[in-house]
């Protein structure tokens, strides 16, 4: 019987990204239905399996989209659907890159279910795509997220802080004047499945800072000046305003968070 760390590994390892999207819909059922138990322990790859296409260019280098008519609205659902693709690794590579913390149960179930959820939102966006008469790899992505992310892999406690509580943070501000965007567009389809997506969002982030907040109380560290320095440490710029206050409070993440970390980066203006 094979452990939640080697069902990690093969789906990591899995190149074909509607395969990776399938196989960890049937994990998660097994793991939910009692059919894998163990948690295990695996040697994980540093880069996940990527299809032949999308090309993946570095952030920089990424052709410009525009905002705006069908091809805008490709781009962005193309660009979405890499994110989840990028999520779904995510979801299994904290679930078992740090065997070691011996992380309750409730952690694993949590990263099984958020990989899941993941996995559906790029099926979702593909089926879209495909509708608008496009598929997921017509167009050039980056991976400049995978390797942030990897940063973090030294630790769980920057795992955390940076990936749900900056990455997937960030997804919830960004979704509502996109989803404007689509509806004064006409495209209400899209708009649809993007405000599906960020109410599942808010989950992630919430299990994010959950388990960030259960490993500082481990430490003895004080929650909001250890994410400053985390963030400090791994991010290259600010966190942007405007913030979804609402959202990031149903998250747990209340202004206490970043508003002291925005007011302390110097002002743009002034370099
Ligand atoms: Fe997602
Ligand atoms: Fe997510």
């Amino acid at each position: 019987m094979i452990s939640l760390a080697d069902a990690a590994r093969q789906v990591l390892l899995t190149r074909d990204p509607m395969e990776k999207s399938l196989l960890t819909a049937e994990f998660a059922q097994q793991w939910r239905g009692g059919i894998i138990t163990e948690t295990g322990r695996v040697d994980l790859p540093d880069r996940p399996g990527r299809p032949d296409k999308p090309e993946l260019h570095s952030p920089a280098r990424m052709p410009k989209r525009g905002k705006g008519g069908l091809k805008g609205r490709i781009g962005l659902l193309h660009a979405l659907a890499h994110i989840e693709l990028n999520a779904i690794d995510l979801a299994w590579d904290i679930a078992a890159r740090f065997p070691d913390e011996n992380m309750p149960r409730d952690f694993y179930d949590d990263w099984v279910q958020i990989a899941d959820d993941e996995a559906k939102h790029f099926r979702m966006l593909t089926a879209r795509l495909g509708e608008l008469g496009a598929c997921y790899g017509d167009l050039p992505a980056h991976d400049g997220l995978w390797q942030s992310s990897m940063e973090t892999a030294y630790d769980l406690l920057a795992r955390l802080a940076v990936v749900p509580m900056v990455f997937e943070a960030r997804g919830l501000d960004a979704t509502p004047p996109t989803v404007e965007r689509l509806i004064a567009s006409g495209d209400t389809e899209s708009a649809e499945i993007l405000r599906l997506i960020a109410a599942e969002e808010i989950a992630h982030v919430a299990a994010g800072r959950k388990y960030y907040e259960m490993m500082c109380d481990k430490r003895g560290l004080p929650y909001y000046t250890t994410w400053h320095a985390l963030l400090r440490k791994h991010l290259r710029g600010p966190l942007r305003p405007p913030f979804n206050d609402a959202a990031r409070y149903d998250a747990g993440m209340p202004p206490d968070y970043y508003q002291d970390y925005v007011l302390e980066l110097p002002d743009e203006n002034d370099a």
